[in-house]
């Protein structure tokens, strides 16, 4: 029989919006806060939200959306929300032409002005009675372009175009892009970084998501934990998403029940080009026997293996390849250099004399044994 691991795909889709966030949550309800107390005053307000790749600004400007036109259905004025990304619209009148398309206008690509299509606009916005949110994404090409519209939507009321409020989402702070009208109405008060994730959060979120998208027990945290240092560097959540489908879908062909530590390795592995024969050339022999005591150890299942049994190990794999294990010493500062190449990861417990704890994430365990055994049997056996 096939086991099922993964049990609704699309949650596990780029564009599933999620209902809770963890992590930004908070953000959130605070932004939430501040547009209520506008709308409810009927005066408009705008955020520029920034952050690095994968730090959830779309799904935090999304979710804040969808929350602010849920809860306007139970208000006087109810809220409308449009969503523009500008990476591909990166034109005043590109821009124009989706707002109306909105409010069920369709003009033609030419042929009007920018004023005509503003009164348009105006027309739908008035007869909407509706306070409309703006949410213009990766903004900074539109910025570029010197959009005269930003102006005009940011001082709405004054120039008579109606109700509305924007979002402004850019990876980088780009006030300095902004004419100073636009500029000033976005004060201090009317920023967000998000900063990127961090282990913990990225382990959150993934432990959120499998909830919803796996079979009970098919994520454990320890694989959880393993998946977020995969994707930590990056601090990208889109990435650790990702690896995770992959391994759900990994384990899955195995027919198993649970994500294994092999299977993260292989979703890495297909995400990334695994560390080049050149990395691995240009190893010195008792590295590589390190690699592969550790990848010995690992092949036992888990995600991470103590210093002292991996140096255990490596004793025996050295004496199997006929030479004599290096130092203690040495055989620390041999991890440390293959964690330079990013080979493996190292964790310190944080408690005086307890070992620490190493992983290797990058390529599943039995690829990289068979690339270790085969480049080893290639060297010369004696080494001095
Ligand atoms: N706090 C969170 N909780 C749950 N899922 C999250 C969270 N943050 C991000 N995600 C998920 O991570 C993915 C990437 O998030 P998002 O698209 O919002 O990032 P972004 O900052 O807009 O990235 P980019 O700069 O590439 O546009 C999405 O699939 C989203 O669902
Ligand atoms: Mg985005």
């Amino acid at each position: 029989m096939v086991s099922r691991i993964v049990l609704r795909e699309e949650t596990l889709d780029p564009a599933f919006l999620p209902s809770e966030l963890p992590h930004r949550d908070e953000l959130v309800r605070w932004a939430r806060e501040r547009y209520d107390k506008a709308f409810a005053a009927g005066i408009p307000h705008h955020l520029l939200i920034t952050g690095s790749v994968g730090s959830g600004k779309t799904t935090v400007a999304r979710r804040l959306a969808a929350d602010l036109v849920a809860q306007g259905r139970r208000q006087p004025v109810p809220v409308t929300q449009v969503y523009v990304n500008c990476w591909r619209r990166s034109a005043d009148r590109v821009v124009l032409l989706d707002l109306l398309r909105e409010f069920g206008v369709s003009l033609p690509d030419r042929g009007y002005s920018i004023s005509e299509m503003l009164d348009v606009f105006q027309q739908g916005l008035s007869k909407s009675r509706s306070h409309v949110l703006i949410i213009l994404d990766e903004v900074t090409a539109l910025l570029r372009t010197g959009t005269k519209l930003l102006y005009t939507l940011s001082r709405s009321r004054e120039v008579g175009l109606g109700n509305l409020s924007l979002l402004l989402i850019a990876p980088q702070d780009v006030l300095p892009l902004m004419d100073p009208g636009t500029r000033s109405g976005f004060g201090v008060t009317h920023q967000v970084r998000l900063p990127p994730y961090d282990r913990d959060a990225l382990r959150d979120i993934l432990l959120a998501r499998a909830d919803l998208a796996l079979a009970p027990g098919a994520l454990s945290r320890d694989t959880a934990e393993q998946l977020a240092e995969a994707a930590a560097p990056s601090g990208d959540a889109r990435l650790a998403l990702e690896l995770l489908s992959g391994a759900a879908h990994h384990a899955e062909e195995r027919g198993a029940q649970r994500i294994s530590a092999e299977d993260v390795r292989s979703a890495k592995a297909s995400i990334y080009p695994s560390p080049s024969d050149l990395t691995l050339e240009g190893l010195p022999v008792h590295s590589l026997l390190v690699l592969l005591a550790l990848n010995r150890v690992l092949a036992s299942g888990g995600s991470e293996a103590s210093t002292d049994r991996i140096r255990k190990t490596y004793e025996a794999v050295a004496e199997e390849y006929g030479t004599p294990a290096r130092s203690r010493v040495s055989f620390w500062r041999i991890l440390k250099e293959l964690e330079r190449y990013g080979l493996v990861g190292i964790r310190k417990t944080g408690v005086p004399g307890e070992p620490a704890w190493v992983g290797q994430n990058e390529v599943p365990v039995s690829q990289l044994t068979l690339v270790l055994e085969e480049r080893l049997a290639r060297k010369p056996r004696q080494i001095p």
